[in-house]
């Protein structure tokens, strides 16, 4: 049978040139063998943009261990309490996102390529906050992340929501591009309806759901799904429940803000960014 060995003569260099464009070099003295970014590796093929679906977590429980890892790929946290959270994704929000590729062979999972998680908002019952955005590390700069956001939308537009809120710390350039603009803090509710009491949730009508929410239009899959007119006869979402425990009201009076500087702070005290857009 061939046989590879490497001398300790040979002294192999193995060289990751950079994490979004890997390009690794081993070299030995004339030899070279070059992993070339633009012939990717069959294992990990780039995902057609036509080809990409976006999905409730919930609708995927095999895929959450995906999920957690793309998540922390980006913000590092315990597994267990990354999959605890997206765990509580629902159709009565939060709710979590991912944007999919098919599966690359028939064995293989299908690629988890974005994420996003929409909550209800206090005091707002057409508006969605986004948060948790993130394109794998080795996927980004290809249009998914334009992808993820603009099939978000269309998600939420599709049960009745016309506003979305986020907050940034250093992608407010990548959101203004995508028609967001600075705006106003909104106060995110985080609890799940699986924590309120029976008794209370059957005192609230049925989300406007008349499909399996787990099935998501066709037309995300293709491209953007099409703008519905404003105004269109599309069921409003379901009415905002009182959250369990008292919240914090937002801030009175919004501080002023610019493209170059936020007074605002998230809960570590770093700076943040709150924008908004009409869906
Ligand atoms: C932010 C993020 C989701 C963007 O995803 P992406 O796949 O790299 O973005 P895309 O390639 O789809 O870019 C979409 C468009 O935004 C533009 N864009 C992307 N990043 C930008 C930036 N920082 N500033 C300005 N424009 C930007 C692109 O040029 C592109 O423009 P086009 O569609 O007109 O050609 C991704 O970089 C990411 O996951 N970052 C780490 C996590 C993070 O910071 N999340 C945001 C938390 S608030």
């Amino acid at each position: 049978p061939p046989q590879l060995t490497l001398a300790p003569a040979c002294q192999p260099e193995l060289t990751l040139v950079s994490a979004c464009h890997p390009e690794m070099t081993l070299s030995s003295g004339s030899a070279q063998l070059t992993l070339d970014p633009a012939r990717q590796p069959e294992e990990t093929p780039v995902p057609k943009l036509v080809e990409l679906t976006l999905e409730p977590v919930h609708c995927r429980p095999e895929l959450l261990d995906a999920c957690a890892d793309l998540i922390n790929e980006q913000w590092p946290r315990s597994r267990a309490s990354r999959l605890h959270s997206l765990g509580q994704s629902s159709d009565a929000f939060p709710l979590c996102l991912m944007l999919l590729s098919p599966r690359p062979t028939p064995e293989a999972a299908p690629i988890v390529v974005g994420h996003a998680r929409l909550s209800r908002v206090l005091d707002r019952p057409q508006s969605l906050l986004v948060e948790t955005v993130v394109v794998a590390r080795a996927l980004r700069g290809r249009g998914f992340g334009r992808r993820l956001m603009e099939g978000l939308e269309a998600f939420a537009r599709a049960r009745g929501f016309r506003r979305l809120h986020l907050t940034t710390h250093d992608q407010l350039h990548f959101y203004a591009h995508l028609g967001y603009q600075l705006g106003e803090p909104v106060q995110g509710l985080v609890f799940t309806s699986r924590r309120l009491p029976a008794t209370l949730l059957n005192a609230f009508p049925r989300a406007p759901f008349p499909r399996s929410p787990c099935k998501v239009t066709p037309s995300l899959t293709a491209q953007a799904a099409p703008r519905v007119p404003k105004g269109s006869s599309l069921l409003p979402p379901p009415p905002l429940p009182e959250p369990p425990t008292t919240l914090p009201p937002p801030p009175a009076g919004p501080p002023p803000q610019s493209l170059l500087e936020t007074q605002y702070q998230d809960l570590r005290g770093r700076p943040i960014f709150w924008m908004e857009k009409d869906i």
